[in-house]
């Protein structure tokens, strides 16, 4: 019988590209269109909200890069608005403009497994609630009024305004890549999460990154195969 860590590194050998070409999930037959289907949120019952954009002035990349911080300590900024939060969920996380099938972060074969919810808080003309970005129409489609998502955390004093969720479908990933799409989800919501802090500093917010959070508190809000990999809330630094 192998210790959890033995079976960690287990993992980590079966899923390096060698063992990989010889791994039967590799050479799975299941369409993506087939997976991609069952986590669309296309239910037209449910509230959808059109966003805009606009380009944000040019700054420094070195200071937005030096500047990042993880706010430890956090309450709501006065106020986000519906134009402010989809400027930063356009850059971050939209379409790319002139190659629509894109994101703006890269993905293992194009696949994009992550998906982007929020726990909106406060955001001017926005309910509470929660909701689904669909990137494709850059739009959020509302999935209930949970607001909540405190809960999970391991740690207290964050009072943010949204908190970023970033949800793995494996299945997805490893479709085409066997037991190595679980890895390419997990560097993949590295790329998004960088996005995301680094737009949030943009914009003059603070964000976090937090990968300590009970998993199963903001799984079961999920499609039962996406999976929380990370929580990003954003609001301002507390003094
Ligand atoms: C994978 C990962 C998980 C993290 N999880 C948490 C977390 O659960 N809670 C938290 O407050 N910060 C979390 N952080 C933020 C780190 O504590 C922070 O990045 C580190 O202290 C360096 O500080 P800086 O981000 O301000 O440069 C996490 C960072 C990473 C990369």
């Amino acid at each position: 019988m192998k210790s959890e860590k033995e079976l960690v590194y287990e993992y980590h050998r079966l899923s390096s590209w060698d063992s990989l070409l010889n791994h039967p999930n590799t050479t799975s037959s299941k369409s993506l269109f087939e997976v991609e289907q069952n986590i669309e949120i296309n239910d037209a019952r449910l509230s959808k909200i059109y966003l805009d954009y606009k380009k944000i002035p040019e700054q420094c990349i070195s200071d937005l890069v030096s500047q990042r911080n993880s706010a430890k300590e956090m309450v709501q900024l006065e106020d986000i608005n519906i134009l402010e939060l989809g400027t930063f969920l356009k850059w971050s996380v939209g379409n790319k403009l002139n190659e629509q099938s894109k994101k703006m972060y890269p993905s293992a074969g194009a696949i994009y497994p992550n998906k982007i919810f929020l726990v909106v808080k406060n955001v001017e003309n926005i309910d509470s609630g929660f909701y689904f970005y669909n990137s494709n129409v850059h739009s959020l489609i509302k999935i209930s009024n949970d607001d909540t998502f405190e809960d999970a955390l391991l740690q207290e004093g964050i009072n943010s305004n949204v908190c970023c969720i970033i949800a793995s479908h494996f299945e997805s990933s490893e479709a085409k890549y066997g037991l190595r799409g679980y890895r390419f989800c997990l560097l993949e919501a590295g790329h998004i999460a960088q996005n995301m802090l680094l737009l949030a500093n943009a914009m003059g917010w603070s964000a976090a990154p937090i990968g300590g959070f009970k998993d199963e508190v903001i799984n079961k809000k999920l499609n039962n195969k996406l999976k929380a990999i990370y929580l990003i809330p954003i609001g301002k630094q507390a003094n």
